[in-house]
């Protein structure tokens, strides 16, 4: 079997070390996700037309000018991933080079400029293994990572910054959504119009879901699937996750399009379904079909998909006031996919695919 790793490059990466570590005073058993972050952060600035000497530094508050466009028109994207150990150990990423990818078509539809591979893949690996104490074995613990880079130049002219930061920071994780999840199908916020930038991890994509999805919780939802933006009638994403959906025993997602994130945990269930000889659909899917589909007992789930939520099961929806139940299955095909991945993330199973990276 490959093993993928990487050799250590030459971004010359600078360390500031820590006067004292943070991990004494952080209970690994009740993380609220995304709340913690680890004693060291990954920063590089971008200036007079090249990215500069990164440096790794104790986490903490940074320093930015109040015109900087990042706060003004929102010139920010980032990424979410996750940092695996094993039973010996050891810590691998998973598919870590589609990340970088994804992060450089997020940039540039944004204007921001590309951030170089061997910088993101360094600073990774430096980062983590400062940080391997941090990152806890056993199914369902991880290192979640966010790199990210936001427009930093002092000048609110509404055009692209001329200087730019990237960081990553890290952030010990269990479960993103505990509890179960009930989705309400939108039908009448968006979250993407075509040829806008649904399809990139763009903050503002983000914050612009808040709203309607602050108002689908008051209603007992966790979440929307989000519908197309012209009809209301077609599926597209949960907006922190893909989304799956089994009608008898086919598994359908929808296209990648521009209005939707080209997942790294979509694109490995739909590459596991393959190769288990699934039934699988790559297709528009109407709300009204799967609303026919759950009144005939068809529908048998929904789950969603992403890095920081893996595979989610959706025990329910909602869509023009009528409201449906999932069944209860002992045999899911949300739970195979979950097994799955997990076996190939943690170092339990063979990766055939070439996904696990070692750092
Ligand atoms: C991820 O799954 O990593 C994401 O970026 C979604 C985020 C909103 C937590």
């Amino acid at each position: 079997m490959k093993l993928n790793t990487y050799p250590m490059s030459s971004s010359n990466i600078k360390i500031i070390p820590i006067q004292q570590s943070k991990i004494n005073s952080v209970d690994f058993n009740n993380l609220t996700f995304g709340t913690v972050f680890s004693d060291y952060m990954f920063e590089c600035d971008y200036k007079n037309g090249d990215w500069q000497t990164p440096t790794i530094k104790p986490y903490g508050a940074i320093t930015i000018d109040p015109s900087a466009r990042v706060f003004h028109y929102g010139q920010a994207v980032f990424e979410g991933m996750k940092a695996y150990k094993d039973a010996n150990d050891a810590i691998f990423l998973f598919r870590p080079e589609d990340n970088h990818e994804r992060i450089n078509k997020s940039s540039a539809r944004l204007a921001i400029p590309e951030f170089p591979k061997d910088y993101f893949i360094d600073g990774l690996k430096t980062l983590l293994n400062l940080e391997k104490d941090w990152i806890k074995k056993g199914i369902g613990n991880s290192m979640y990572i966010r790199p990210f880079v936001i427009a930093t130049q002092p000048a609110i002219s509404a055009s692209p910054s001329e200087e730019y930061k990237f960081m990553i920071i890290l952030s010990p994780a269990q479960a993103y959504y505990s509890g179960e999840v009930r989705v309400l199908f939108a039908e009448e916020y968006s979250r993407a119009a075509s040829g806008g930038v649904g399809f990139a991890k763009a903050a503002g994509n983000y914050a612009a879901q808040f709203f309607p999805t602050k108002l689908a919780n008051e209603q007992g939802y966790q979440q929307i699937i989000w519908t197309d933006a012209d009809s209301h009638e077609y599926l597209e994403e949960a907006g922190t996750m893909n989304i799956f959906f089994r009608v008898n025993d086919t598994l359908i997602t929808a296209p990648n399009n521009d209005r939707i994130l080209d997942g790294i945990t979509r694109k490995s269930v739909i590459q596991l379904a393959k190769d288990n000889n699934m039934k699988v659909e790559i297709r528009r899917i109407s709300v009204s079909e799967i609303k026919e589909a759950a009144k005939k007992g068809e529908l048998k789930e929904i789950f969603g998909s992403g890095t920081a939520t893996v595979i989610n099961p959706i025990i329910g929806f909602s869509h023009g006031g009528e409201k449906f139940d999932l069944p209860k299955l002992e045999e899911s095909y949300a739970s195979f996919f979950k097994e799955k991945l997990t076996n190939i993330q943690y170092n339990i199973s063979e990766d055939p695919y070439g996904w696990r990276f070692k750092i």
